[in-house]
């Protein structure tokens, strides 16, 4: 039984990069007039209610989400790619207050054309009863009580041949760090055009430390890095993450790293490490 719940996490530093890099891609796909379909393998519960009683157990989401909105309102602002990303969490809370936080299936929701789906895989009883119900009513969206990395392969490729595989598990399971290399093979392997974004945690641990080396060793080409360290390397507790997008669509590196600077300036400490945005391999 898994107990990791993302109620206690939503709206944090690791969020607010992996949702920027989800909207940015997003955007850049949903540049083509064809449509796209998402295929996001740990969904969680969809949408969180920050005054909820996990949430503001810790409220890290006053050092993530708060902090970015507040720095969108100040003279300068934030890059224009963050906007769409900044919006969907606005619309959420048309009263001006920030209380509703869009996990990565309202986000995609928010953000997708009429035409566009969303296959939403996850298997915590509550978090699906929760994201059941988020997303009830709206008929692009498909929820699936499945094993992502057993579902993942299985449902790719989509029938629209576009369209953005999100890799977002919680690590709860060590070697969920070996398996993800080979949940990107086994997808890659049916759908090498499919754009695949990985979130991974920079924390103090080993197999988590040698992860973006597993990645590299897969011999896929085409993979941007996009990594924020918010503490001091090698801190206790979760101190960054970074997002690898294998296949980025034409535009997003580009946009990246503006957005990248920004995150930095808005929500790191000042020892932590400079942000990265890079290929970390290309072509
Ligand atoms: C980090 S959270 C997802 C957050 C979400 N992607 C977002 O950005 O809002 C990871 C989720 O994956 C779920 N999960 C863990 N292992 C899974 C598996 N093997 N298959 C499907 N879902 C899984 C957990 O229950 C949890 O809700």
């Amino acid at each position: 039984m898994l107990s990791y719940q993302h109620e206690y996490h939503c709206g944090n530093h690791a969020d607010v990069l992996k949702h920027a890099v989800l909207a940015c891609a997003l955007g850049a796909l949903g540049r083509k007039p064809a449509p796209l379909r998402v295929l996001d393998g740990f969904a969680g519960s969809g949408t969180y209610d920050l005054f909820g009683p996990e949430a503001s157990r810790h409220a890290e989401y006053k050092s993530g989400i708060t902090r970015l909105l507040a720095a969108a309102e100040r003279p300068g602002g934030v890059p224009a790619a963050l906007t769409p990303y900044l919006d969907a969490v606005r619309a959420m809370n048309p009263d001006g207050r920030l209380r509703f936080y869009p996990g990565s299936p309202a986000l995609a929701l928010a953000l997708l054309r009429p035409d566009d789906t969303v296959e939403l895989l996850e298997q915590h009883p509550r978090s699906l009863r929760v994201l059941r119900a988020a997303v009830r009513g709206d008929r692009r969206a498909h929820v699936h009580d499945r094993d992502a990395y057993e579902g993942l392969p299985a449902v790719v490729p989509p029938k629209e041949r576009r369209g953005l595989v999100l890799i977002d598990p919680s690590y709860e399971v060590k070697d969920e760090f070996k398996r993800v290399p080979q949940l990107l093979l086994d997808c890659h392997r049916r759908w090498p055009q499919g754009v695949y974004a990985i979130w991974y945690p920079l924390i103090r641990d080993p197999l988590a430390e040698r992860f973006v080396g597993r990645i590299a060793a897969t011999g896929l080409r085409r993979i941007w890095q996009a990594e924020l360290a918010v503490g001091p390397k090698r801190a206790q507790g979760l101190w960054g993450s970074g997002m690898l997008v294998v296949n980025p669509p034409f535009g997003l590196d580009e946009a990246l790293g503006p957005v990248l600077g920004c995150l930095h300036a808005v929500l790191a400490e000042q020892d932590a490490a400079l942000p990265v945005a890079r290929w970390l391999v290309p072509e």
